[in-house]
């Protein structure tokens, strides 16, 4: 790498209104404590927004109801992209160009770096380089979450990494129309996507989920929620999940990452 010059390549960037939802709830959520216990102006950064600025602006509403002192700032690799988007910054809420090595004005060390659908296409082998890399720029407590989905946000799965390694999977799912589970196995992280075959520990994951689903085929009389929570109960008892029913209601379920990383 030439001093300066931002870590990474440009690829597609496909993006679109409302699709990293799933990933702003969560957190505006259960990962709010991380902003709530921050100093003034706690920086987020969304890392590689796209073509369009969308999921910035809309991360930033949401995460000012949680701190309204929040300093938002979408970093792209593409200069282009960054240009297009300037016009939008406002008090609050910023853009720049940059890479993995995740630059913020004055140094600042972000919270929280949300880095949806940007992994993806990139080599399995540069994942934690990557990682490595944004985990050295967080704050104590900080944490990248490292994310993919399909185009409009109904199935997603994230990576929380923290300063000192990856710490949770998080599946999130609508629940209407869902066949099983494993569905979401195609928009798995790239730490994962290659490993969900027999032998991994996410394989059996999902396949304990889908079997748990099928299982609890008949509370789907009450709803594909109250099927959802009598699967997840069921697959709780033998892994570690992280979350509980309040998440599970909205098709979220969160395990420990040592229980599902790659072998
Ligand atoms: C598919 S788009 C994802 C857009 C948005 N995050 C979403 O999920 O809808 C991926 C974007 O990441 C950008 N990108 C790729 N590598 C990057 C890096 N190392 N740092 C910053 N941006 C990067 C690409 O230029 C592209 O605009």
């Amino acid at each position: 790498m030439l001093a300066g010059r931002p870590v990474g390549s440009i690829t597609r960037g496909t993006t679109s209104p409302n699709r990293l939802r799933r990933c702003d709830r969560w957190l505006a959520g259960p990962a709010s404590r991380r902003l709530r216990g921050a100093g003034p102006h706690p920086v987020v950064v969304d890392l590689g927004y796209g073509a369009s600025p969308v999921t910035v602006v809309e991360l930033h509403a949401r995460l000012r109801q949680v701190r309204r002192d929040v300093r938002v700032v979408g970093v792209e690799i593409d200069p282009q992209r960054v240009a297009a988007a300037s016009p939008l910054t406002r008090d609050g809420l910023s853009f720049r160009r940059g890479g993995f090595e995740v630059p913020v004005d004055g140094g600042a060390r972000p919270v929280v770096v949300r880095a949806f659908n940007v992994l993806r296409q990139y080599d399995e082998d540069e994942v934690v380089g990557a990682w490595r890399r944004v985990r050295d720029r967080l704050a104590p407590g900080g944490v990248l979450v490292d994310g993919t989905c399909d185009e409009v946000g109904r199935r997603a799965a994230w990576v929380a990494v923290e300063p000192a390694g990856p710490v949770s999977l998080t599946l999130s799912l609508r629940l209407g129309g869902l066949d099983r589970p494993s569905e979401v196995a195609e928009r798995l992280p790239k730490a994962l996507i290659h490993r969900n075959v027999p032998g991994e520990p996410v394989h059996a994951f999902l396949r304990d989920l889908d079997a748990a689903w099928a299982h609890a085929a008949p509370h789907g009389a009450w709803g594909a929620r109250q099927r959802f929570l009598a699967a997840v109960r069921a697959v709780a008892a033998h892994w570690p999940l992280l979350d509980g029913p309040p998440r599970w209601r909205l098709g979220e379920v969160t395990v420990a990452w040592d229980a599902v990383a790659p072998r």
